[in-house]
């Protein structure tokens, strides 16, 4: 995990290697993740390559973790590696000091193994298999979550140095992804689970919450921050030591969203000045996972098969009709478009080629390559007419698309080339962070 021994040399392919634990493209000055995402593409073009890739921007998660640090000081993020598992992004937030929310046994095991301490980790799955607690004992990350009675009986015997971190229930209808239906014990169940924890010797140290992925209201955050001063005071007259809050995730991961992150931070800032004022001496840590990767990864998809939709000519005439288009693309929703199929979007595909002006647009549906009939990306969006061997361009792919992707009918999740700005990467070896906006 140290930087490695140099001064403003720029590394070699080895040492980025070496650092990312994956191929890594160090761009010069001028040249951006799209300049290489049209250098793949030609290079595509010429040797027939048609499968479907990502280009990842590294230091896109470098720019985001700077902006996380200024808006929300206090704050320490703790990566949710399920969001984007990959190596080298794990490895780029490990150098940045970022912590790690894990949920199972594999991700405590990867991330453990890149050097980073088990202080640096939470156990955020409140429902533990009992052999990956152990697993977490044997690692030495003792701060894990829990909602229910069951949890601690399991811990109390699986894991007697654990902390646990009680999940609370939110109010998350605004979310696009609501999680209180699953997991988080009501207000009303605490002081019960507290209580339990106590007979059974069980160390309770704090209160975690998440209020749903891809919030649009922040002020789920300021209740959710008042509701957990209510569990601390209990815990805290019932005996435990309760010195830690986790916010959660929920961010935005794109500059389009509704609500800006800064947006978010400013509401949260001022709840945890009201309730859990730095005197408090609470540490408070988040388990961001879509705010950091989704606008670092772009897809390229091919389009490998077209049809004309037939039609009901008494409602269009003959020109809109042979114009309205299905395209089949070499990536789908049992690919990197699950989670993305089931959130609200409309306009994402843009195509490759340049368009010429005036060009006019045709009703057309994207599909995904495997056989079922549930395999589709976009039932109705405006384009251009497009042919087969033409590429597609997925902005804003990080979240919950490698890690979700499935060998379905033979195909896999497409290979993801990274890159990151030389200047970037020298800021970030040197632990210079104010200098990669400069
Ligand atoms: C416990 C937990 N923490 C954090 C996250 C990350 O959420 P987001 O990607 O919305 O920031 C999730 C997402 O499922 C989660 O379940």
């Amino acid at each position: 995990m140290e930087a490695l021994d140099r001064t403003s040399a720029k590394p070699s392919a080895a040492e980025l290697m070496e650092i990312f634990q994956s191929q890594v493209t160090l761009m010069q000055d001028k040249t951006t993740a799209l300049v290489l995402m049209h250098s793949q593409l030609e290079q595509a073009s010429l040797s027939g390559d048609e499968d479907a890739f990502f280009v990842a921007d590294l230091g896109d998660i470098v720019k985001k973790h700077l902006r996380w640090t200024t808006a929300l000081p206090r704050v320490h993020p703790f990566y949710a590696v399920k969001c984007n598992p990959m190596e080298a992004v794990v490895q780029t937030l490990a150098r940045l000091g970022a912590g790690f929310d894990c949920a199972s046994e594999v991700e405590l095991e990867l991330v453990r193994g890149m050097g980073v301490l088990p202080e640096r980790i939470i156990y955020a799955n409140p429902c533990k298999q009992t052999s990956h607690i152990k697993k977490a004992a044997s690692l030495g990350i003792c701060a894990m979550t829990f909602d229910n009675e069951e949890e601690l009986i399991k811990v109390a015997r699986a894991h007697p140095n654990a902390k646990m971190v009680l999940r609370i229930a939110t109010e998350d209808s605004g979310s696009m992804f609501p999680m209180s239906i699953k997991f988080g014990a009501s207000l009303e169940e605490c002081g019960h689970l507290l209580k339990v924890a106590r007979e059974l010797g069980v160390e309770v140290i704090g209160v975690s919450f998440h209020v749903g992925s891809n919030s649009s209201d922040p002020h789920c955050f300021s209740e959710s921050i008042a509701n957990a001063r209510g569990v601390f005071d209990l815990g805290a007259d019932l005996g435990h030591e309760m010195a830690l809050l986790d916010i959660g995730g929920g961010f935005p991961g794109t500059d389009d969203f509704i609500v800006t992150f800064e947006e978010f931070a400013k509401v949260i800032n001022q709840s945890l000045e009201l309730h859990f004022p730095a005197e408090s001496g609470v540490r408070i840590i988040a388990e961001p996972g879509r705010y950091y990767v989704a606008s670092a990864f772009t897809l390229a998809a091919n389009i490998i098969g077209k049809k004309f939709l037939p039609c009901n000519k008494e409602t269009f005439n003959d020109e809109e009709c042979a114009k309205s288009v299905k395209y089949y693309i070499n990536d789908g929703r049992f690919g990197s478009f699950e989670m993305i199929c089931h959130s609200h979007f409309t306009e994402m595909a843009v195509p490759y080629k340049q368009q010429s002006a005036g060009q006019p647009l045709y009703s057309s549906s994207i599909w995904g390559p495997t056989c079922a009939a549930e395999d589709v990306i976009l039932r109705q969006t405006q384009l251009p007419e497009l042919q087969v061997g033409d590429w597609l361009i997925f902005e804003n792919m990080g979240a919950y698309t490698v890690s979700l992707g499935t060998h379905f009918n033979g195909f896999s999740v497409p290979r993801v080339h990274f890159c990151i700005s030389s200047k970037i990467c020298c800021c970030v070896l040197e632990k210079k962070m104010s200098a990669v906006l400069l």
